[in-house]
């Protein structure tokens, strides 16, 4: 097993266990993220997936990046406490090494996080990443949701796994298990092939407080991701009536769905088969299922989405949005979710 203090080593901002938002693109943007690292949690951006030189997305997160270097009163030279998470399965990845090592040296990005990429498009990535960082002490982060996809990011030198299992919300491995199994065996797979390397794990997939914490770590986690949580907080730039659609869903189970329709819903039927993603069961994709045709619902979506109108936007989320129940700050979902980890792993060592 890593040692514990291994992701406290490398983010010394942080309290343990690690809680990070997850790299939501468009969601968490560099309000959230610096709101998580001021709490003592490790702020993560999302990048988005277009990585062509001077593309829209890039120029953005350069902004974003400074806006964060600023919150946080980053002088130059010194590294910045968050991470920049990116979508790998675009055409434009092959731009990756050209683009975005500039830009994670320009602010000295504590973490880089690679997710979804294309079978085995990776495997030198991670490696070159991490010389070019090496001044700062850059680490890079993989989601990964099959032990499988964990074996060959350790083997390429990933720092830190993140273990996603099909609880999770939004994009994730179509086929795959939750983090209850999916943890454990990727520790043991580590533990007995990757023994003396300095890899930590976390997980992410359907956890949404201090429960869901202790339980990562009692499976083998260092620290957890949550995603759906932190879309219903008041850093989050998601509209009103979609944090209301999040209180007021309940057993997540049966009102989400894993999925490719939702994407092809909203026209971004463009992902890898290896990939489905997880929202909940709203209008248009109960009339897809009704018979209604995927060409005259794209058609209604961009109407909707064209006037403002969110009532037909595909609201990806996990299982554990019946869980949600209020809009707090990502500084109250940090410190709670640690307050409520530490009362819980006292009880249940008090357990007869
Ligand atoms: C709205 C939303 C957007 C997401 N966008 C991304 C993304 O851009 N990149 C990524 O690697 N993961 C993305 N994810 C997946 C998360 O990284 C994470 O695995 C997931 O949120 C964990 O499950 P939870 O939502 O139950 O906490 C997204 C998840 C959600 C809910």
């Amino acid at each position: 097993m890593a040692p514990k203090s291994l992701l406290k080593s490398w983010f010394p901002t942080t309290a343990s266990p690690l809680i990070c938002n997850a790299p939501m693109f468009g969601t968490a943007t560099s309000d959230m993220a610096t709101a998580v690292t001021k709490a003592g949690g490790l702020g993560i951006i999302g990048g988005g997936f277009d990585l062509a030189p001077n593309s829209a997305q890039l120029t953005a997160l350069d902004a974003d990046l400074a806006k964060a270097a600023s919150a946080l009163s980053i002088e130059p030279g010194r590294t910045l406490p968050v991470v920049v998470g990116f979508i790998t399965f675009h055409s434009s990845f092959e731009h990756v090494l050209e683009t975005v090592p500039p830009l994670l040296e320009k602010y000295r990005v504590a973490g880089v996080w690679l997710a979804f990429p294309q079978p085995g498009a990776h495997a030198d990535v991670i490696k070159e990443l991490k010389r070019k960082g090496e001044a700062w002490g850059l680490k890079v982060f993989v989601q990964v949701g099959t032990v499988e996809a964990a074996e060959e990011a350790a083997t390429h030198g990933v720092d830190v796994i993140v273990v996603q299992g099909i609880d999770a919300g939004g994009h994730q491995w179509a086929q795959g298990a939750s983090i209850v199994s999916l943890v454990p065996e990727v520790r043991d797979m580590l533990e007995q092939n990757f023994n003396g390397h300095n890899i930590a794990l976390i997980a992410a997939g359907g956890i949404m407080d201090g429960r869901g914490l202790a339980a990562a770590t009692a499976l083998g986690a260092e620290g957890i991701v949550m995603g759906t949580k932190f879309i219903s907080t008041t850093e989050s730039p998601s509209p009103d009536v979609i944090k209301d659609r999040l209180i007021s869903t309940s057993d997540g189970g049966v009102a989400t769905i894993k999925s490719t329709i939702h994407d092809d819903l909203q026209g971004t039927g463009f992902w890898p088969p290896l990939y489905d993603g997880r929202a909940i069961i709203g209008e248009p994709y109960n009339e897809f299922k009704a018979g209604s045709s995927m060409d005259s619902l794209v058609e209604r979506h961009k109407t909707a989405h064209a006037s403002g109108n969110h009532s037909r936007r595909i609201i990806w989320c996990g299982t554990g949005v019946g869980l949600i129940k209020d809009v707090p700050s990502c500084q109250e979902v940090v410190r709670t979710t640690l307050r409520q980890y530490s009362e819980v792993i006292e009880r249940v060592s008090n357990v007869q």
